[in-house]
């Protein structure tokens, strides 16, 4: 297929329309996608984002239609996933001289996955812009959306986003404005917001903040359609899609601890889900507890912290007698969460780990917070070696985050 989709005045869609029925973050695409690119012919002729890494052939083949790939002179990477900078490696044994243009965090991601140590690189920031000789891009960062190192990108003079994953639906065709639409394109770009994005959700909000200072008339996505007719309504629906629910979420630690080390670990998680507005409680598991009050407790909350510092291998205080409790009890749908002080083996936080298995209670692991997050630089349960320093109270400030970000969502 070789029509021509003209995005604006000397910009094209250069994609590729992916009709195959294939596994992606564990839902299958029934109605393919796009890997949507875009050359933007200016004076420093310039690349937004590629296409899968099965169809970097084919995508050159199609960029070859417009200009000679030599002569490409940047190539924008907002989002390092293969699904979107896949073409790279067959771009740039071509276009020998195009500065890749993405995050600090893409640029190491890109070196790594494609071995482009020795190609030049220019580093965007948020808020930096490029000028590619008769437009001007801007560029946002845009974390987690869909993952870490996310960028965004706005050209000023055409008032048109790219936005890489954000805004995008799964579907595959060549009539990819979103007027031409056969059918309502709302549920898959619903569908694709909730499934890609909601897990994301606060990072959704700090990303609407930026976008709702520009003046969009285009949205150009890199899956499914653009969206040229009521851009605005895209931002809308995102913004209320990701705002938090208005009914208010728990959460509760228990702890014990000798000498106060896994105590100052449970007032930063407890600092950090209140930042998050969720209500949360504390009780210290020591002698004078009241089991019964405890278990009251934890039915009245959504996400439970169990923790306790290593003594001889073993728990301390009265953090066991509470444990056994659990398996007598409906906790379905609580998350459960493990912690703790220790100085060199830590086996308390795996006992904690072992009773919480035994209970019908969502216990996060990291790799369960991989599968629903997506983010790699987390680990539960939380195990900090003696006293917390600045480091590991950053670590146990962005692990509660995350937890209260899943109970919002
Ligand atoms: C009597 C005693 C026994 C300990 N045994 C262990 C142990 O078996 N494994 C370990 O990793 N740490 C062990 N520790 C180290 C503590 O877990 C560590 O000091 C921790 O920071 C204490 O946290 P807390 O103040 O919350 O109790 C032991 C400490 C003491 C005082
Ligand atoms: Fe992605
Ligand atoms: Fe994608």
């Amino acid at each position: 297929m070789n029509k021509q989709i003209k995005v604006a005045d000397k910009s094209y869609w250069v994609g590729y329309v992916d009709d195959r029925k294939v596994p992606f973050h564990r839902l299958i695409l029934e109605k393919g996608t796009t890997y949507n690119s875009y050359l933007l012919m200016t004076e420093k002729p310039t690349v937004i984002d590629t296409v899968d890494i099965s169809f970097g052939r084919q995508f050159v083949e199609r960029l070859s239609q417009y200009i000679k790939p030599e002569e490409i002179k940047f190539i924008i990477i907002n989002h390092v996933e293969p699904d979107h900078s896949g073409g790279l490696p067959a771009l740039a044994s071509k276009a020998k001289d195009a500065v890749i243009v993405t995050t600090e965090l893409g640029a190491k991601e890109l070196k790594e996955m494609y071995k482009l140590h020795n190609r030049k690189f220019l580093i965007i920031k948020d808020g930096d812009t490029l000028d590619i000789g008769g437009k001007t891009l801007k560029f946002f960062e845009t974390p987690y959306l869909h993952t870490e190192e996310t960028m965004i990108a706005y050209c000023i003079e055409d008032k048109i986003l790219y936005p890489c994953d954000i805004f995008s639906s799964h579907v595959a065709t060549y009539d990819l404005f979103n007027d031409l639409a056969k059918e309502d394109m709302i549920p898959d770009f619903e569908i694709y917001y909730k499934l890609i994005m909601h897990p994301h959700r606060p990072y959704v909000q700090d990303m609407i903040k930026k976008v709702k200072e520009l003046d969009i008339e285009v949205i150009a996505p890199s899956h499914g359609y653009i969206l040229r007719n009521n851009a605005q309504r895209f931002v809308d629906s995102y913004d209320e899609m990701s705002k938090a629910s208005d009914e208010i979420k728990k959460a509760l630690i228990v702890f014990s601890s000798m000498t106060g080390n896994t105590k100052r670990i449970a007032n930063h998680i407890a600092n950090a889900l209140g930042e998050k507005g969720i209500v949360t409680d504390i009780i210290d598991a020591n002698d004078k507890v009241n089991i019964d009050e405890v278990k009251e407790a934890i039915i009245n909350a959504d996400a439970i912290f169990f923790g306790s510092s290593t003594r001889y291998a073993d728990m301390v205080g009265k953090l066991e007698d509470i444990l056994k409790e659990l398996k007598n009890m409906d906790l379905e749908s609580k998350l459960a969460v493990a912690f703790g002080s220790y100085g060199w083996s830590g086996e308390a936080v795996e006992v904690i780990n072992d009773y919480l298995n035994n209970t019908n209670m969502k216990l996060i692991d990291t790799s369960y917070m991989i599968k629903k997050t997506g983010m790699e630089d987390m680990n539960f349960p939380i195990r900090i070696k003696f006293n917390p320093g600045d480091e590991e109270i950053e670590k146990i400030t962005r692990s509660a985050q995350v937890i209260g970000d899943l109970l919002i969502s």
